[in-house]
């Protein structure tokens, strides 16, 4: 079978190398890919979002089967055009990747079904929003562009000057286009955090093994958000009782809530959970893998991934036997400088043959003439498996020392 990955990130190398590993698969292709996912597929230079495109591609050579990465393609309906053109294609449709696109959408649905949240209100009037904060608000709150902002639309606000200015660049200047037209305001939640990825069909949900996800740029989780920095797996706050729990308050009641709305949901559910006082709380719901979490699932994942993927989408996920390895993971990212915010591209990087015992998922990444050049935020992220996190994180970190390239960001503290 020939199959194609749209993306190309850490989490889409992560996928690819993972596929690669199937005995039914003959040939991968990647869109756009990177240098990493040149290594073990074809890369095919269309972008993710360019549906029709993607289409066309794999019509003209036969793919089997179409795994969606990001979350753009999914929401805009990638898998209702792929579907309606008779191919087979892994991912939520766009009716429930509507849980990601819309966070509106989402708060209505966990407030009827009474899944636990953060208490919100939603405001399209800037106006209104701006009223709402002078007369009922104590600081810190949070402030959340409705549609997809690549990762940039919380705001988590402390103070009135930074509202008026979120509420402006969101709702006035537009920053985030037609996402920014509504708004959720919401209390602020504290506590640990934990990324929750399932692997769901009509009728069963498979959890995958836990991890944590490391959002901010520096140690000590200071300075600004960022799409991820780090993972390790398993995260060490979950246990089979939060699990259960979760399972029982959140995941089930959220699918059962979109199956009643007209809107079910298959592929894979990531949602993002506070750990509070008062219990678990939802904070977000992915309809994809995370990134970098999939660099520390995947390598822990002993089953077939397609054997997995093809029976999500013909509902017998229940006969598939999801099994993992006990081994911990670790991932410790790679940034650009200046990352999350201006960053250079096209710098030279070098070390990569020295690695030893880790797996490097490359990132934003891109061969030229040859050589691995820098081409996005996240560049790298190193990987290593061993029987403790620790042991894990000392791999990557030993290898990282031997990677190089100009203005090399990374977190020094992972796993703490
Ligand atoms: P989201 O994209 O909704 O996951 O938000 C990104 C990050 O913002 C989360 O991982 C949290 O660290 C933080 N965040 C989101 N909502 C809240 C909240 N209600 N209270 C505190 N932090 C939040
Ligand atoms: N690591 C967070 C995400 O993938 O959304």
């Amino acid at each position: 079978m020939k199959v194609l990955v749209v993306g190309g990130g850490g989490r889409e190398h992560a996928l690819v190398w993972k596929l690669a590993q199937s005995s039914k698969i003959d040939k991968i292709f990647c869109a756009p890919g990177n240098a990493g996912t040149a290594q073990i597929a074809e890369n095919v230079s269309l972008s993710d979002g360019d549906i029709a495109g993607l289409l066309n591609f794999a019509k003209q050579n036969e793919i089997g089967l179409t795994v969606v990465g990001p979350e753009v393609p999914l929401v805009e309906g990638i898998v209702d055009t792929f579907e309606t053109a008779g191919l087979r294609i892994f991912g939520p449709n766009a009716k429930a990747a509507i849980l990601e696109g819309s966070k509106v959408f989402t708060k209505e649905l966990l407030a009827k079904y009474n899944i636990p949240t953060a208490e919100y209100q939603r405001f399209t009037d800037a106006a209104d929003a701006r009223e709402y904060l002078n007369t009922n608000t104590t600081y810190p709150i949070v402030i959340k562009a409705d549609g997809l902002a690549a990762g940039k639309g919380v705001l988590i606000i402390s103070n009135p000057e930074d509202a008026e200015q979120g509420i402006r660049e969101i709702m006035e200047d537009r920053v985030f286009g037609d996402a920014g037209s509504e708004i959720i305001i919401e209390e602020f939640l504290t506590g640990p955090e934990l990324s929750m990825l399932c692997f769901v069909d009509s009728e069963t949900i498979v959890p995958m093994v836990s991890a944590k996800d490391y959002k901010r740029i520096g140690d000590g989780d200071t300075g600004l958000n960022t799409g991820g920095m780090g993972a390790i797996s398993p995260n060490p706050l979950y246990d089979q009782e939060l699990e259960d729990f979760c399972l029982a308050n959140i995941i089930e009641p959220t699918l059962t809530g979109m199956r009643q709305e007209g809107r079910p949901f298959k592929g894979i559910l990531y949602c993002g959970i506070m750990l509070t006082e008062a219990g678990p709380k939802v904070l977000e719901y992915n309809v994809r893998f995370g990134d970098p979490e999939t660099q520390v699932i995947l390598p822990r994942l002993d089953t077939d991934l397609l054997d997995v993927f093809e029976a999500i989408i013909d509902d017998r996920l229940a006969d598939i036997d999801v099994k993992w390895d006990n081994q911990t993971c670790a991932t410790v990212v790679l940034a650009s400088g200046g990352y999350p915010e201006a960053y250079p591209k096209g710098l030279s990087i070098t070390g990569l043959d020295q690695v030893e015992s880790s797996i490097v998922f490359h990132a934003g990444t891109k061969l030229e003439d040859g050589k691995v050049l820098t081409s996005g935020g996240r560049v790298l992220t190193v990987t290593s498996k061993a029987l403790t996190v620790a042991e894990a994180l000392k791999i990557s970190y030993t290898n990282i020392e031997k990677i190089e390239f100009d203005g090399k960001t990374l977190r020094s503290d992972i796993g703490s």
